[in-house]
């Protein structure tokens, strides 16, 4: 062989394929395949974004000082024990990278979100998937699963793209349960959107388990998707190992800006939470109207099983300028997610269903 490998295993990772937006001749899109912010993001954060960008030729400051000290202030943590990445994704890679390799098990649940496997794979450790029950996390399962080779477990509350959650007490079982050896990502991107009284996003858990890591993200409930900004609340010990794998100006300055800004446009969130509220009943009902049966989703999206006719009824959409998202990557070649949207995106997907379906 006369070129350069990468390592073993890396070209056997299928790569993570986004959620479509563009189709030729469509102007008009209604873009319900990526679980995005359909009201856009914050004017507060759009104006800091702008701002910042007078200043381009700065690097950003590395340690995410103000930011960390922004997201203390609003969700009561210490700073100390906040870390920002790139995207919670790249906080995900980077944990992985830093705790799992060759030779170890990387748990998640068999229907987490697609990342886990991959990143797993990236690093060459064997992604190991642990069955769910009607599209539901098994916890037993899940700690069934675990053996002396388990580095981490990642698990997604609610989880993308089934929609589902586990309760605080399920949780609290879990953390109880789990040998405090094996890293627990405990990946809260839709904590937000959840309004279920027995829900918790993770924050306690992480002062109870040091082995316990929550990840959150600006890229949905505050409609930046596009800067790529997450972080995890986590233990010092934990911070300091990602500190020392990150880049060093892992998140750039305009992000970092409009984070800080987001932080404060409480009206924004509020907005996002009814709209979503709202949609979520909306296609509910609509959907079991048109007989497509789906699952309880906390999220800001919806699981739908469309049967063989999944293709035909995701291309027909698509045609009219709607996208929704395939499944077959999780290995539900007969269900699409649907991302809930303004009232107008919801109104048009489900006109657009009824014709498609016919
Ligand atoms: C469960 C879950 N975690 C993490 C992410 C990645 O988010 P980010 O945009 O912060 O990388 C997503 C995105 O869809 C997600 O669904």
């Amino acid at each position: 062989m006369n070129q350069p490998q990468p390592k073993p295993g890396i070209l056997d990772i299928k790569p993570y394929i986004g959620g479509e937006g563009r189709v030729e001749g469509v102007t008009h899109l209604v873009r319900l395949a990526s679980n995005e912010n359909a009201l856009g993001c914050s004017p507060k954060a759009r104006a800091a974004y702008l701002a910042a960008g007078a200043d381009l030729q700065r690097y950003p400051d590395g340690s995410a000082a103000d930011l960390r000290a922004a997201l203390g202030r609003t969700y009561g943590l210490s700073p100390d024990k906040i870390i920002c990445g790139s995207g919670s994704e790249e906080l995900i890679s980077l944990l992985v990278r830093a705790y799992a390799g060759e030779g170890d098990e990387v748990l998640y649940s068999q229907y987490g979100f697609l990342m886990y496997p991959l990143c797993a794979k990236a690093v060459g450790a064997t992604p190991v998937a642990a069955p769910e029950k009607d599209f539901r996390t098994d916890i037993e399962a899940l700690l069934k699963a675990v053996t002396p080779k388990t580095k981490m477990l990642l698990l997604a509350n609610p989880n993308n793209p089934t929609g589902s959650y586990l309760t605080r007490d399920e949780m609290k079982y879990l953390c109880e349960n789990l040998p405090p050896r094996v890293l627990l990502l405990l990946d809260s991107a839709y904590a937000e959107f959840v309004e279920e009284k027995d829900y918790d996003d993770g924050k306690s858990l992480v002062d109870a388990h040091p082995n316990v890591v929550m990840l959150r993200t600006f890229s949905k409930i505050y409609g930046l998707a596009a800067v790529r900004l997450g972080w995890a609340y986590c233990s010092p010990d934990v911070a300091g190992v990602v500190n020392r794998v990150r880049g060093a100006f892992n998140v750039n300055a305009p992000a970092q800006a409009a984070g800080i800004a987001a932080l404060d446009d409480h009206e924004f969130l509020q907005k996002t939470i009814e709209m979503t509220r709202m949609g979520r009943k909306f296609l509910f009902e609509q959907l079991a109207g048109l007989n497509i049966r789906t699952w309880p989703s906390v999220g800001n999206f919806i699981l739908a099983e469309f049967g063989d006719k999944s293709e035909a009824v995701r291309n027909a959409l698509k045609d009219k300028g709607i996208f929704i998202r395939q499944m077959g990557a999780y290995n539900l070649p007969h269900h699409l997610r649907i991302t809930v949207g303004t009232m107008d995106d919801n109104q048009r997907l489900i006109d657009a269903l009824k014709i498609a379906r016919k």
